[in-house]
């Protein structure tokens, strides 16, 4: 049984003494829902993996409170501090390289010599870290593979009775997962666009390599982050990227005017604002692919988004949905 909890006070004790058991707890963040574990308790670490299919060679976020216990875990470089300082907390996750007395999981690094560390914003998971006192472990709450969820419902349509508990804490704001920026060599080392928008990076820090985006090889990016796969927040239709016309059995995915006005039509924004477009993208892909595959519709078809700002993040995750599995 999954409990549905409630953001009352008493509840996210609740939820904190569930994960202290070494339980599974579902919280919101402003990005997407994370699926929590006690980061410090191997044995609830290794229950994330089996409740979400995700291979084991795919490490996960550490969540904390403050700047000052996720440093307390890791080596710091004056930049890692600079961005802390200007974006946490908020949906910015650093990759580096662990204390030799960090006491986190080596599972949930799956083992690697660094660790990713956030700071989320959204006060569910603040009061939730806060009231457990230690670091929580969390990737996002779907199933290995699938569309990241960004509602309660989302999460129980895919991990009910996988879990002991979530806390609904209403809809994400941001709506896509957070910017994972690797500062572990020379130059930082952008792993994956997200709620922190590159350019607002570029702006703090200067130079950021670009090793995932713009279509590049696959080969560096599964070298540097195990679990950025290709096929990823898959729906079970096929879906169709940069769309100029749509097929009379095609679920669309607008984005401005629609090209025409279907029933299954999900507009991600009709003014075109990228951030309004981001909160909603994996709303609209649940809810096409449900709609879709319930009316025998053949593939979602998703009309152009640029890629600037949290465009980039977008069409990243566009992309990998859109890949071949
Ligand atoms: O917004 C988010 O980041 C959400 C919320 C719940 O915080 N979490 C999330 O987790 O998206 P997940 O597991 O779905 O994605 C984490 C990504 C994975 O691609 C993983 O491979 C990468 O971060 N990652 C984690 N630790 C890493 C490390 N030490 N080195 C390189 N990549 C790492
Ligand atoms: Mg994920």
């Amino acid at each position: 049984m999954t409990a549905l909890l409630t953001r009352t006070d008493r509840d996210i004790l609740h939820a904190a003494g569930l994960l202290r058991e070494g339980e599974l707890v579902a919280f919101g963040t402003e990005t997407v829902y994370g699926l929590g574990a006690d980061a410090q308790n191997p044995a609830a670490v290794a229950k994330i993996f089996e409740a979400k299919g995700r291979p084991h060679f795919n490490p996960l976020i550490c969540h904390y409170a403050t700047p000052e216990a996720a440093f307390a875990h890791v080596h710091a470089t004056p930049i890692a501090e600079k961005l802390a300082d200007t974006f946490w907390p908020g949906p910015l996750t650093l990759v580096l390289p662990r204390r030799v007395t960090c006491p986190v999981a080596l599972l949930a690094g799956a083992g690697l010599d660094t660790l990713a560390i956030r700071i989320p914003a959204h006060p569910i998971a603040q009061r939730l870290i806060t009231a457990l006192g230690r670091p929580i472990a969390a990737p996002s709450a779907n199933r290995s593979g699938r569309i990241s969820p960004t509602t309660a419902a989302h999460v129980l349509a895919q991990l009910k009775g996988r879990i002991a508990a979530i806390i609904d804490s209403g809809p994400c704001r941001v709506g896509v997962e957070s910017t994972v920026l690797d500062l572990s060599g020379a130059t930082p080392f952008l792993l994956r666009p997200g709620g922190v928008s590159l350019e607002s990076l570029q702006a703090s820090i200067g130079e950021i390599r670009l090793g995932i985006t713009q279509g590049q090889a696959e080969a560096p990016r599964t070298l540097r982050s195990p679990g950025l796969l290709v096929s990823h927040y898959a729906p079970i239709l096929p879906l169709r990227m940069n769309a100029t016309s749509i097929a009379a059995d095609e679920a669309q995915l607008a984005f401005g005017t629609p090209f025409k006005t279907t029933a299954r039509t999900y507009n991600l924004s009709e003014s075109e604002n990228l951030n309004e477009a981001a909160a909603r993208l994996f709303d609209g892909l649940h809810w096409l692919d449900d709609q879709g595959t319930a009316s025998g519709l053949r593939a979602i078809a998703a009309m152009p988004i640029p890629r600037h700002a949290l465009g980039l993040a977008i069409n990243d995750r566009l992309e990998r949905a859109a890949a071949a599995r």
